[in-house]
């Protein structure tokens, strides 16, 4: 990528059913804001899109369970949902719903052009029904033992132990959640998303994928071996109805919450160019070859990524087996790169709300502040492996790492050029020392850099580490605190620190851009370096949805970032007494957090 280009950068929907933990913003919430925000700095054009999922039994389950209806209870945690994004800092620029009138209309737009192709089946299939009343049994009211982990209340569309998705035939001993009868199951029609008819169209494209994670690329080679037709509508009154004749009225059939949510990525884009004044914008990043997109999720959502998302796209292009011409959004591009995640646990168990081994994003930044988080992720998040989260090493790694190496740094180069010159002081002649030093941080500009754009930030960011402590050893062996007797070697010593130190925030701003903006300001920066997301207030653009007509988005201008570069300093600027950026924990957070964990 070395011309401007467009990269989408499409973040898997979080489900509105609760606050989300840790997990989901270590897996890949964080990871994709730190390639996003890279991306910008390096000139390319990014979208970054995504929002709550709110369709589908999970938020109906969640909604019955606290007296709430369903457009309640998705509105209730799609906000704190928002919340808590916004507080990581996460720079989207539309974090929308799957409940808008406009994605209801995306999806319905879509589903029509995959039917007018021919690549929608209308199949009988099993439906549950309960014997005693003769009425449809929603998926949400059959509980059972799951076929694969043995789990003995999985629900009849997804097990909440395992986390894989299920139909309501796969339950072993189904029952009914309402009055315990077993389901009678008869057939009904359902849709079917031809998978078969892709089969060559997604081999050829899988091909054509470079530098895709090896745990994706294996997983998605054994899908595509074996593809079989999909059901894509559900025995639901919530959800997106379905546009055809005879069906789209019906209160009982809904399509199926993966269909509606992948096409979420572009119902956003849509949404945000229809925002941004421009409602053809969003072509830029659907429509054009050149364009990249970049999709980031959980190792559980691979299958909806690599193979689903990429169908229903080739159908609405008519490039699957049997033809057919692109609907009336046009031809749009499968995805560049599936990055998927591993899991993160949690004091070596695994994050379950329904058990409650969880820490919540909410809970976790009341306490501690977003970058520690956030470097936590970058430095130990679940990238290529799974990742256990424990609180002894977050102690660990904040004060360590962050404190003793970034901080103490940032914090000895300004204090002793605040109180030995009152700003910045002019360089003299450089000594081989120096130059070094200069030398390692413009080099890290690129070492980074690369590792960022392949989303390896855990290297990126070890990488980055490095150079802090290039730069603290460089304080240790030249001593400008001993330099009283010889104040031009101190000033070109303290101008040298002072330029690694505004490289290193510099870099270190797609990871941590909150400290990197106090950064900014403590050496005598102006305005935005960092931009933040904000939480805007705004209406349903279309009617039709099932939001109460005004929601809040986070969106953001992130149109000024500055360039992934090395800027001299400017000898003279004021400096002052800095406050710390980061906070030394005490040890004994370890044991309240575990006690509070296990209450
Ligand atoms: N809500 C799903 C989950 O949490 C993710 C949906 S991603 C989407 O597992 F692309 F389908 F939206
Ligand atoms: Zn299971």
């Amino acid at each position: 990528m070395g011309r401007m280009t467009h990269v989408l950068t499409a973040l898997a929907w979080p489900y509105a059913n609760g606050p989300r933990h840790i997990g989901h913003v270590a897996g890949f919430g964080v990871p994709a804001d730190v390639f996003a925000r890279y991306m910008r700095m390096r000139g390319h054009d990014v979208l970054m899109v995504s929002g709550t999922d709110e369709h589908g039994t999970p938020i109906l389950v969640q909604a019955d369970a606290e007296g709430l209806t369903a457009v309640e209870a998705a509105a209730k945690y799609n906000r704190i949902i928002v919340e808590d994004l916004d507080a990581l800092g996460l720079s989207y620029d539309l974090f929308t719903r799957t409940t808008t009138g406009n994605h209801y209309k995306t999806v319905q737009e879509l589903f029509t052009t995959l039917y007018d192709n021919g690549y929608i089946l209308q199949k009988k299939t099993m439906g549950a029904i309960s014997p005693s009343t003769g009425r449809t049994l929603p998926d949400r009211y059959i509980e059972g033992t799951c076929p694969h982990c043995g789990f003995g209340s999985a629900r009849g569309d997804q097990c909440d132990n395992c986390g894989r998705q299920l139909d309501p035939t796969d339950l072993i001993d189904p029952k009914s959640r309402i009055n315990g009868e077993t389901p009678k199951f008869v057939e009904e029609d359902h849709f079917f998303l031809d998978l078969p008819a892709f089969a060559d169209a997604l081999h050829s494209w899988l091909d054509t994928r470079t530098g895709w994670r090896t745990n994706v690329v294996r997983f998605t080679k054994n899908l595509l071996d074996d593809l079989q037709p999909r059901p894509i509508s559900r025995d639901l009154d919530w959800g997106v109805p379905i546009p055809l004749p005879g069906w789209v009225d019906r209160p009982d059939k809904r399509l199926y919450v993966w269909f509606d949510a992948v096409i979420g990525y572009l119902s956003a884009s849509i949404e945000w160019a229809r925002r941004s004044g421009d409602a053809e914008a969003w072509k830029q990043w659907w429509a054009d070859p050149e364009a990249v997109s970049y999709y980031f999720m959980g190792k559980d959502n691979i299958v909806f990524h690599s193979e689903i998302w990429p169908a229903m796209l080739l159908g609405n292009n008519g490039e699957g087996s049997k033809g057919g011409e692109p609907g009336s959004l046009g031809k749009l591009e499968l995805p560049t790169e599936v990055v998927s995640s591993e899991f993160l646990t949690m004091e070596g168990k695994q994050f379950s709300s329904s058990r409650r081994v969880v820490i919540y994003v909410r809970d976790f930044l009341e306490r501690y502040s977003a970058d520690a988080l956030r470097y936590y992720i970058c430095a130990a998040g679940p990238e290529n492996q799974d990742s256990d989260f424990t609180w002894a090493e977050f102690l660990r790694r904040n004060n360590d790492e962050l404190v003793a190496g970034w901080g103490n740094l940032v914090n000895r180069s300004v204090a002793m050029a605040a109180k030995n010159f009152g700003g910045i002081p002019e360089a003299g002649e450089l000594e081989p020392v120096d130059a070094e030093l200069l030398e390692t941080t413009r080099a890290a500009f690129d070492t980074v850099g690369d590792l960022i754009g392949s989303n390896k930030v855990r290297a990126a960011i070890g990488e980055t580490m490095k150079t802090v402590a290039a730069a603290n050893k460089y304080l240790a062996d030249t001593a400008p605190w001993k330099m009283k007797e010889d104040p031009k070697r101190q000033a070109t010593v303290l101008h040298t620190v002072l330029q690694a130190v505004s490289d290193l925030k510099t870099i270190m701003s797609p990871f941590l851009p909150h400290s990197s903006q106090q950064v900014y300001e403590l050496l005598g920066g102006e305005g935005v370096f960092a931009p933040m997301p904000r939480i805007e207030e705004v209406e349903d653009l279309d009617d039709g949805g099932a939001t109460d007509g005004v929601y809040p988005i986070l969106t953001g201008d992130y149109s000024n970032v500055p360039k992934w570069e090395s800027v001299p300093v400017t000898a003279g600027t004021p400096l002052e007494k800095p406050t710390p950026i980061f906070t030394k924990l005490e040890p004994s957070i370890v044991e309240e957090e575990i006690e509070r964990l296990n209450s």
